[in-house]
């Protein structure tokens, strides 16, 4: 199966549910001719409904940011999978930003990965070395680490539901970019390593994106690489038009992916 682009936008902790209904109302013209790339936006959970309502005419794929691996129960604060569902089919697990300011373990995001599965929701799993663990040599070990923890206990027939984000953390939001060839080299490891646990049938299911400091400026060249098939995208989403360029630029690439 010929898998299509993923242009996906993480909105993080921005946007009010006025602003949200502002993003979709700009966007629904411009996807007019269709845009081909899938697309999907992350707002927060507060807006997510009102997301959801404004999709209704709009179309694309919704997904939360962050989801807690219980059904309910008394866990003060926190959103369920079945919640989830209702309003999106993408859930974002292991950002940088929740392992390093929320402290979150790889054992919990395999957690949340697996409650996600168990749900039908479509895990977005994301990975990314620091500064410090490229600069010391480290950095397929620790993308093969995240991999390896995220992942456990993963069925063949499971993978080709997960999505994977290689996201160094020293390009996200940072102005600055993985070249091209160190983010093919990272997406070709990721796709080599999955080859290695996985059935062929299923890694070739599995969209691999690339984020960081991802904008209209550079989407063409990382785009274009052989095992990069989409983008997970922050400050560039939040505005409409500089998301839907994102994704015609994706259209306008000659690659089967
Ligand atoms: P930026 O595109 O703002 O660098 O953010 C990337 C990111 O973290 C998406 O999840």
């Amino acid at each position: 199966m010929k898998k299509r682009f993923l242009i996906a936008g993480n909105w993080k902790m921005n946007k009010t549910v006025a602003e949200t209904r502002a993003f979709f109302k700009t966007l629904q013209p411009l996807l007019t001719p269709t845009v081909r790339s899938e697309l999907l936006i992350c707002p927060s959970l507060v807006s997510l409904a009102a997301a959801f309502e404004a999709n209704a005419s709009v179309g694309i794929s919704l997904g939360a940011q962050n989801v807690y691996p219980k059904d309910s129960g008394a866990f003060t604060g926190e959103v369920s999978p079945l919640m989830l569902k209702e309003f999106v089919s993408y859930v974002l697990v292991g950002h940088s930003e929740r392992r390093t300011l929320l402290h979150e373990s790889d054992a919990f995001i395999n957690e949340k990965l697996h409650a996600l599965l168990a749900t039908g929701l479509k895990p977005v799993l994301c990975v990314g070395e620091t500064l410090a663990e490229r600069k010391e040599g480290r950095v397929f070990d620790v993308i093969a680490c995240e991999l390896e923890a995220g992942l456990k206990g993963v069925t063949n027939e499971q993978l080709s539901q997960v999505t994977i984000a290689y996201e160094p953390i020293w390009a996200i939001g940072t102005g600055e970019t993985a070249t091209p060839e160190t983010a093919e080299e990272m997406h070709a490891f990721m796709h080599d390593w999955l080859t290695k646990r996985f059935e062929i049938s299923s890694v070739s299911k599995v969209r691999l994106l690339y984020g960081g400091s991802l904008k209209v400026d550079n989407a063409k060249q990382l785009l274009s690489q052989p095992h990069i098939d989409g983008g997970l995208i922050g400050g560039a989403s939040l505005k409409a038009d500089s998301f839907v360029e994102i994704a015609r630029i994706a259209d306008g690439i000659e690659k089967d992916i």
